[in-house]
């Protein structure tokens, strides 16, 4: 739709084009913009909020201000978010002084972190990624084979990077890649190298090597087995930060016995007192720990940092069930909200939902899992109570709603 001239014809004062060329023009004090011209300073706009994270042209976060982010997000893990900040301030200042004046190559320094599942390791790489406005995905390394083998190339763990970036090869090439359950690529056996090839541990280790420390790596855009016929994408990842996740189950032996002093020492009670010094241990980790337990020399050379998870305590539950940014109170209380029902929770309902969550041994994973159940049948019928307004959970209904997981009718009556 072109508009007819007008009777002055002004003109665009960036592309030059007259009112009768464009569908609209804006006229501001002494100058005019046409349509085209709008969109094509938005685009730039947009563009250039897509490709310069802002440690890019201003400064990088300093280890501290990642460590607060983190805290906004995070419950606890002090030292990992101490030994991330670094690491992660290293590596974007190492990206940025892409040429080095005097010669000195800054080397990368991927990240190992190691801890029990629930407590924080993807959440701290994922938060990471945030603080740093730059693509994240997480690949898992336990669907790796060595190439020529049933399952996925080594190069496949790139795609969701790939993808997180909007397929901006240059921005995933400074994002930030998490292999989840590195220790189960370990090497079986452990220890001494195997004769047979293993083909789903060491094999896959070997592979990894390479684009852990930097090559261009040809990647099918959509995943999967490669074909000759298919278009590659081509991907350098020598600036990619890549931080490894494990639990390392049974690490705490391997240390124990270089450290030379047992889990069980005399007059050490048993049971309970077992887990924080299996912990305390946990924290003593030396690379070549990580040897012992079967992963092979070079792999452990290209992930140099290593930062370890501490179990999470009661009362850490409790903070994470209501502090964090996205805590799951804050989540429930709007999903609420909605439906103008304003809920709150008495500390001892949340003190129980903590409770039924340590039984679960799964972190502070089971958190969601508790609330929804605490919570389903009060979310079932809430919706259909006329006139409700405020609606205050206890300790009782956490209980029922656990405990009588599908009889509606306990909470029905609480309600009514
Ligand atoms: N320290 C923590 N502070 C805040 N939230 C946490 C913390 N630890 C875990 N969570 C929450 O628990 C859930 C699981 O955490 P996460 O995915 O980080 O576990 P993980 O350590 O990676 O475990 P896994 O080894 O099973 O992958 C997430 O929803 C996360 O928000
Ligand atoms: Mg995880």
């Amino acid at each position: 739709m072109r508009r007819r001239q007008v009777k002055s014809e002004t003109h665009c004062s960036f592309c030059g084009r007259s009112a009768s060329q464009v569908d609209r023009i804006i006229t501001g004090p002494s100058v005019h913009i046409c349509n085209e011209c709008v969109k094509l300073c938005n685009e730039v706009l947009a563009e250039q909020k897509k490709q310069t994270p802002s440690w890019e042209n201003g400064a990088i976060p300093k280890p501290p201000e990642i460590a607060r982010f983190l805290d906004d997000y995070v419950i606890g893990q002090d030292r990992a978010k101490k030994i991330l900040s670094v690491a992660v301030y290293n590596h974007y200042k190492r990206i940025r002084s892409r040429v080095d004046m005097d010669g000195v190559e800054l080397e990368k320094s991927n990240v190992m972190l190691i801890g029990p599942t629930g407590v924080g390791k993807t959440e701290l790489a994922k938060t990471l990624a945030k603080v740093l406005q730059v693509p994240f995905s997480i690949a898992d390394a336990t669907i790796l084979t060595e190439a020529g083998y049933v399952g996925e190339d080594v190069e496949n763990i790139l795609v969701g990077l790939l993808q997180a970036a909007e397929y901006d090869v240059a921005r995933a090439e400074k994002g930030i890649l998490y292999l989840d359950e590195v220790d189960k690529i370990a090497r079986r056996s452990g220890g001494a190298p195997s004769m047979a090839r293993d083909v789903s541990g060491e094999g896959v280790q070997q592979a990894l090597l390479k684009i852990l420390e930097g090559t261009v790596a040809n990647i099918p855009p959509k995943g999967g087995r490669k074909h000759p016929e298919q278009p590659m994408l081509q991907l350098n990842t020598r600036n990619i930060l890549f931080i490894c996740g494990g639990a390392f189950e049974g690490l705490d032996k391997v240390i124990s016995q270089r450290v030379g002093r047992r889990t069980m020492g005399f007059g050490a009670a048993m049971g309970e007192a077992d887990e924080p010094d299996a912990a305390a241990l946990m924290a003593q980790v030396h690379p070549e720990d990580l040897l012992s337990f079967g992963l092979i020399p070079e792999f452990v050379g290209r992930v140099p940092v290593i930062a370890t998870l501490d179990p999470l305590s009661e009362d850490d539950l409790f903070r994470i069930l209501t502090e964090p940014r996205h805590a799951l109170v804050q989540q429930c209380q709007r999903l609420f909200a909605m439906d103008g029902v304003e809920v709150s929770f008495t500390e001892e309902a949340l003190r129980r939902i903590v409770a039924l969550t340590v039984r679960k041994g799964t972190g502070a994973r089971g958190l969601r899992s508790v609330m929804e159940q605490a919570m389903m049948d009060v979310m079932y019928e809430a919706p259909s109570q006329e006139g409700l307004r405020e609606l205050m959970v206890t300790a009782e209904m956490v209980d029922k709603g656990v405990d009588h997981f599908d009889s509606g009718d306990e909470v029905a009556r609480i309600l009514a």
